[in-house]
């Protein structure tokens, strides 16, 4: 096939070459974005008379019938063709002759694999945002179910203080709010187009830069030409947002499988999203999780890919760039993937609310509210602190639980103990006192909820 751009060279490139140089296995998909960039480039190269009204109107035309027959299959990408971009035009010129040859004035593939980037992952966010909500909405589901269903909170994996299941799940829900606002926000920087940037210093041709722009949807341009093609940091945001998300999903199963385990059993994964052993019968394993754990150093890897890519280019345009594709397809393919998994395994993850008290009546984890009743009795905290320290050692020696010590016990540490107390350090009461905004009570985790069903209805 001859090179389009053969010129200077006679473009008889080797066949290691052509193979190792071509990107359109790969940017193919963009298909879509480098048709439509090329119709907008038409129509202002038409509208400003830089070529006729008329041969404008055969592009556009051309380009809308390459758009329907990919898309229905009558044509099919030739992988002999360096990128999609070439691909595109070689067909369009093959179809409609010498003016096909007018499409390239005033543009570069610079500009159009910038430009098809940016159009085609500002729609790959709009999908993974709906994903993340589907996801939201699962949690804040399981959250609503399980507001008032009391564990222990942990620190260091350590029994720490009484939490509800529904406070625990909302903590994530934030999380994952955020990390659709980074999207959003990632969104909103990337939407700045690059067309009309030609290669990188501008163009002599009486462009309009702002038209094209307008028709592809971007809310400005990309104010310097050689910045406009030479920048991949919107692509830097968006895998360090999906490594962001991944990270908090993995945290999230990590704590899926701890839950599920025997040592813990607080939830029951369904059957749907669990897988069974070959070998143990018995076994129920949470593989959904774990692999979406696994799948997080996949994202980053990508991340720290383009990171270094981008690291040592001199401006403007360098082939090292053409690496940035897969290593974002590949991080969106992978969260595409786990979010709606992840999804269906929380929305049909079985609570067991019993087991879960079971854990929070063990582990001393009053003995924050015995110190606080000590202190509402007139004691320094860090006095407090002490005697609750020392009445937890005692209920270890003898094998109690705060519940159960005897309140002649408790007095031989401090006169100022009455029946009162035990109302302090029943487990209801400490999570219903935790009334603070953004605590653990029963109505602070319905203002979160409503906070989050509210952030999800805009
Ligand atoms: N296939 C290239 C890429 O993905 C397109 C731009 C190539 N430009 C060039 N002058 N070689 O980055």
């Amino acid at each position: 096939m001859a090179k389009l751009w053969a010129g200077r060279t006679d473009g008889a490139t080797d066949k290691l070459a052509d193979d190792f140089n071509s990107s359109i296995r790969f940017d193919h998909v963009m298909y879509r974005q480098d048709i439509t960039g090329s119709m907008a480039h038409a129509a202002m190269l038409g509208a400003q008379g830089i070529i006729t009204q008329a041969e404008a109107a055969q592009l556009i035309d051309g380009l809308q019938n390459i758009l329907n027959d990919l898309d229905s299959g009558a044509l099919a990408f030739d992988m002999s063709c360096e990128d999609i971009h070439m691909f595109v035009e070689q067909v369009l010129t093959e179809r409609l002759g010498a003016v096909g040859k007018k499409l390239h004035t005033a543009r570069s593939r610079n500009d159009q694999v910038a430009l098809d980037l940016r159009m085609y992952l500002r729609e790959e966010i709009d999908t993974v945002v709906a994903f993340v909500n589907e996801l939201l909405a699962a949690v804040t589901e399981q959250a609503e179910q399980n507001k008032a269903a009391i564990l222990p909170g942990y620190t260091h994996l350590q029994r720490a203080q009484p939490v509800t299941f529904g406070h625990h799940l909302m903590a994530y829900a934030m999380m994952l709010l955020r990390d659709r606002e980074r999207l959003l926000d990632c969104r909103r920087r990337m939407n700045q187009s690059p067309i009309g940037c030609c290669a990188l210093a501008g163009t002599t041709y009486n462009t309009d830069r702002r038209f094209e722009a307008a028709q592809l949807g971007f809310d400005g341009i990309c104010r310097n030409s050689l910045d406009g093609v030479s920048d991949r940091d919107f692509c830097v945001e968006l895998l360090s947002a999906l490594s962001i998300l991944m990270m908090h999903l993995s945290r999230f199963s990590e704590e899926v499988i701890l839950w599920s385990s025997w040592e813990f059993k607080f939830v029951e994964l369904s059957d749907a999203f669990t897988t069974g052993s070959s070998i143990m019968p018995q076994k129920k394993n949470p593989d959904m999780a774990e692999l979406v754990r696994g799948k997080t150093g996949r994202v980053y890897g990508d991340l720290m890919a383009a990171l270094t890519m981008l690291k040592g280019l001199p401006l403007a345009y360098n082939k090292d760039m053409q690496e940035d594709k897969e290593g974002v397809f590949d991080a969106l393919e992978t969260v595409k993937m786990c979010l709606p998994v992840f999804a269906g395994m929380i929305r049909t993850m079985r609570t067991l609310p019993d087991n879960m008290r079971r854990a929070a009546q063990n582990g001393f984890i009053n003995a924050t509210d015995l110190a606080d009743w000590m202190v509402a009795h007139g004691l320094p905290f860090r006095d407090a602190y002490k005697i609750s320290g020392q009445l937890v050692a005692r209920c270890i020696a003898e094998g109690l639980v705060l519940e159960s010590l005897p309140l002649e016990v408790y007095r031989e540490y401090s006169e100022l103990f009455d029946e009162t107390v035990f109302e302090a350090i029943d487990l209801d009461a400490c999570v219903e006192r935790r009334i603070s905004e953004g605590g653990t009570s029963v109505p602070s985790v319905e203002a979160q909820i409503a906070y989050v069903k509210e952030m999800l209805s805009v």
